[in-house]
């Protein structure tokens, strides 16, 4: 009882810090405003430093609005955005999307939202891929550009090779949603589908599946002795309970060896064949290291993650300007989620406002247990909620209503009108404007 109350009281903790945060942006971003107002700023012409953002999900686009709208308005810094997808990829609600049909756009959200009453000429926003870094500059894939940087952020985060149902893998909306109808499809019509990984996106695709579809025979297999290992025992069973509730065959301790797509044969570790005739990978997330492979080969970790120093600086001093954050660094995070990517965005914003300023960056990022609160869904109508910091942990249960489940926060949260994508249009009008001034 006593670690349930200690818990309790971290939680109140964590959530007057982010309050704090949100009303510290706030402050210093009407102050800006004001600034702006009574002493004019400088456009983007004549911002010529550039503090370049590689990736904009959960973790980059986060710095971009703390630097975009902290930025003096006569400051010759400006924002660089490079991100090659066209939308705000949601990806917590990918599986659920995989097997509920009418809800895939809903996981694109539109972006300029959350840089909304930034002072115009303070970023510059380019859909585009970055391929490589060298001490000075970017360079671009699409349009071969090299954009010279005083300060990078790197924020790539972790993908797939094969996309969905954990990664869309391709940058337009309207492509993602087809990639989503596919897999919607081809559930509909398998009669054995054969789900690999016991993560998140694997619980939950199988669980979906098997409600949505009670009499398709679904399977689950995982290599470790539970499904949600990373998580805390409570959850593990809660999971455990939730696709057996539903009659999810589950089959642990086992992995996929090879899967031949042509025939429907997986074959696991032990030899074991099953022929399925829907094959959904839920497994092997990589952190998206590569830019930074021939810059500073001996930052990558052997798991594929950028290191870094305490300040989210890349953790070689000879790049002091470079900065990494959200699930590509290395900070030894249990289980990568949005919420410490966010923060560690917040971090490195502030610490290179503090660099710009000539200031040491000062701020430091420390993983927290709160950041790893996880929403699991057990089906269309459930979910279960776990907190957890190791010593004990908190377990609710909930009704879920809302098939799109978190969509319309998320969009609300990136300054976006849940669901109207008129956004974009108006966002590429002005970038465009910004561009050709530039
Ligand atoms: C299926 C699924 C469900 C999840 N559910 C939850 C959940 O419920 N709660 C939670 O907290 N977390 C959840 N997560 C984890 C969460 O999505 C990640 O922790 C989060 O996305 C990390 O944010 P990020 O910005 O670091 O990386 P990402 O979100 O991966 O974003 C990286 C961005 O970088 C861009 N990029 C990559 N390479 C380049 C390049 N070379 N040049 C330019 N741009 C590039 C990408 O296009 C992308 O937009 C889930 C993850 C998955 C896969
Ligand atoms: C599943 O995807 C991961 C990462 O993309 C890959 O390494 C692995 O080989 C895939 N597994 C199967 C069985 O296809
Ligand atoms: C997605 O990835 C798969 C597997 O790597 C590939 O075959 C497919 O062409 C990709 N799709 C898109 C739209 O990029």
């Amino acid at each position: 009882m006593l670690e349930k109350t200690k818990l309790y009281t971290k939680i109140v903790g964590y959530a007057l810090v982010m309050l704090w945060t949100e009303l510290r942006l706030a402050i210093r971003g009407a102050i800006v405003r004001r600034q702006a107002a009574l002493f004019g700023s400088l456009g983007g012409e004549e911002r010529s430093r550039n503090i370049v953002i590689v990736g904009a999900n959960f973790a980059g686009y986060r710095v971009a609005q703390i630097i975009a709208k902290n930025l003096s308005p006569r400051s010759p810094y400006r924002v660089v955005v490079v991100e090659p997808n066209s939308h705000f990829h949601f990806t917590w609600v990918l599986p659920r999307f995989c097997v509920v049909k009418g809800h895939e756009h809903k996981a694109f959200i539109p972006y300029g939202g959350y840089l909304d009453g930034v002072i115009k000429g303070s970023y510059r926003w380019i859909q585009d891929k970055v391929i490589d870094i060298d001490r000075n500059t970017v360079r671009l894939q699409g349009s071969e550009e090299s954009i010279p940087y005083e300060f990078l952020v790197i924020a790539t985060g972790a993908g797939v090779q094969d996309g969905l149902p954990s990664r869309v893998n391709s940058t337009e909306k309207a492509d993602g949603v087809k990639l989503l109808q596919g897999m919607q499809k081809r559930l509909e019509s398998a009669k054995t589908v054969v789900v690999v990984g016991g993560g998140a996106a694997g619980v939950e695709v199988a669980t979906d599946a098997k409600d949505l579809y009670p009499e398709k025979h679904i399977i689950l297999i995982h290599s470790r002795d539970a499904v949600m290992h990373r998580f805390g025992k409570g959850l593990q069973k809660s999971a455990r309970e939730g696709l057996e509730r539903l009659g999810v065959e589950l089959i642990l301790e086992e992995r996929v060896v090879n899967e031949d797509a042509a025939s429907g044969v997986v074959t696991l570790r032990s030899g074991r064949q099953i022929t399925c005739d829907f094959f959904m990978n839920c497994t092997g997330q990589r952190p998206l290291s590569d830019v930074v492979a021939t810059l500073s080969p001996s930052s990558i970790s052997s798991s594929g993650h950028i290191k870094v120093k305490p300040s989210l600086q890349i953790a070689d001093d000879s790049l002091p300007n470079i900065y990494i954050c959200g699930d590509v660094a290395d900070t030894n995070t249990p289980n990568p989620n949005a919420r410490s990517a966010m923060r560690q965005g917040t971090i490195v914003a502030d610490n290179i406002l503090r660099a710009a300023a000539g200031k040491t960056p000062s701020y430091v990022y420390e993983n927290q247990w709160a950041d790893g609160v996880i929403k699991l869904t057990l089906g269309l109508d459930r979910s279960v909620t776990h907190l957890g910091d190791g010593n004990s942990e908190l377990l609710f249960a909930s009704k879920e209503t809302d098939e799109a489940l978190m969509s319309a926060m998320a969009w609300s949260r990136m300054g976006a009108k849940p669901f109207e994508d008129t956004y974009m249009d108006a966002h590429t009008a002005e970038t465009e404007a910004d561009i050709s001034k530039s």
